[in-house]
């Protein structure tokens, strides 16, 4: 086994692209599992269901695992919380004992999500407290995961990728001269994704393990973020409309209070990661800055 093999389980998820790209990239050995039968990576892509414990003998034998596979719908695990705890809990435990058996260590991608948003930067040394399922799932699977010897947890708040849905839909009606609608009270404090990656990989490279956070270094609400993204790429202010979270699709369906599915506060404190590996959280402008098209406003 070469000194160094990475398996990202999850390989064409977002998170899990990002990370496959950055290991072809930097010339790194890995494999990446993927659910097509007809993989699109010939080379990289293997085979491997979360629910079919037989799939998983096809895995290489790796020493670090990136566990980026689940359900990732806060609103699916809402409706369908047997279904979601089976796979995001019961098979991921499974997956990642399976690998350690294997001498193989395991970093798990976790959320902001395991608190219940009302207050800034908690630490990891704070108490969890989700208040969906999602997150009561992230909970419990966290603490499987760290029992293992070399176990991680990377608890990351929203990842902004270069193709993120909200911000290009936005960017292509602003450019044409139609109105948008942004969020007061909806919030984010999102790192790009190639820091992400890089703070996954450091993490990978920890052979004792631990607990991690990542976000940026407050929260933005969507309205500014979309006054953000108009100014940076010339296009008129006035043509965003203010709306509240209520206004959006998804609430009734769950059940949840708003202050559930979208938490007033979103940062996590993220000083294991400057400590350990020098990773210092960005600024929420910093983080948008990384999306094509947007230049930095100065002063923001
Ligand atoms: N993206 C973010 O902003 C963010 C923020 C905080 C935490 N996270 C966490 O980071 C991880 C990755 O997130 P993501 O945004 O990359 O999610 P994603 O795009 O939804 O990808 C999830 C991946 O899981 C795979 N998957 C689902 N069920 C599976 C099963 N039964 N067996 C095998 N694979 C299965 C999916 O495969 P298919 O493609 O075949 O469906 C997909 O590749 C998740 O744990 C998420 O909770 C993400």
């Amino acid at each position: 086994m070469p000194d160094e093999f990475h398996l990202i389980v999850g390989g064409e998820g977002k998170l899990g692209t990002h990370l496959s790209e950055t290991l072809r990239m930097q010339g790194h050995e890995f494999a990446a599992t993927t659910r097509h039968k007809q993989p699109s990576d010939q080379r990289h892509h293997i085979y491997c269901d979360l629910n079919d414990g037989d799939t998983w003998e096809n895995l290489p034998e790796a020493s670090v695992a990136y566990i980026c596979a689940g359900i990732t719908s806060v609103e699916h695990c809402e409706i369908e919380p047997e279904e979601t705890y089976a796979i995001n809990v019961g098979q991921t435990v499974r997956l990642v004992e399976f690998l350690a058996e294997k001498d193989c260590r395991s970093v798990l991608i976790s959320t902001n999500r395991v608190f219940d948003g009302n207050s800034e930067m908690p630490k990891t040394s704070t108490a969890t407290s989700p208040t969906t399922e999602y997150g009561r799932q992230k909970v419990d699977v966290e603490n499987r995961v760290l029992a293992l010897p070399g176990g991680s947890v990377i608890r990351l708040s929203k990842v902004l990728f270069s193709d993120d849905q909200l911000i290009s839909g936005w960017l292509t009606a602003l450019a044409a001269g139609h109105e948008i609608k942004a969020a007061t009270d909806m919030y984010q404090s999102p790192v790009s994704a190639d820091l992400a990656v890089s703070a996954l990989l450091s993490i990978g490279s920890e052979k004792e393990g631990g607990l991690f956070q990542l976000s940026a270094t407050s929260d933005m609400s969507m309205l500014d973020i979309a006054g953000y993204v108009a100014s940076s790429t010339d296009c008129k202010t006035s043509l965003i409309n203010a709306i509240s979270r209520i206004d959006l699709a998804g609430l009734e369906r769950t059940g949840l209070h708003p202050d559930h599915l979208f938490p007033r506060h979103t940062t996590l404190d993220s000083s294991e990661l400057s400590s350990e590996f020098g990773i210092m959280s960005p600024t929420v402008a910093e983080s948008l800055q990384t999306l094509d098209g947007l230049r930095a406003i100065p002063g923001k």
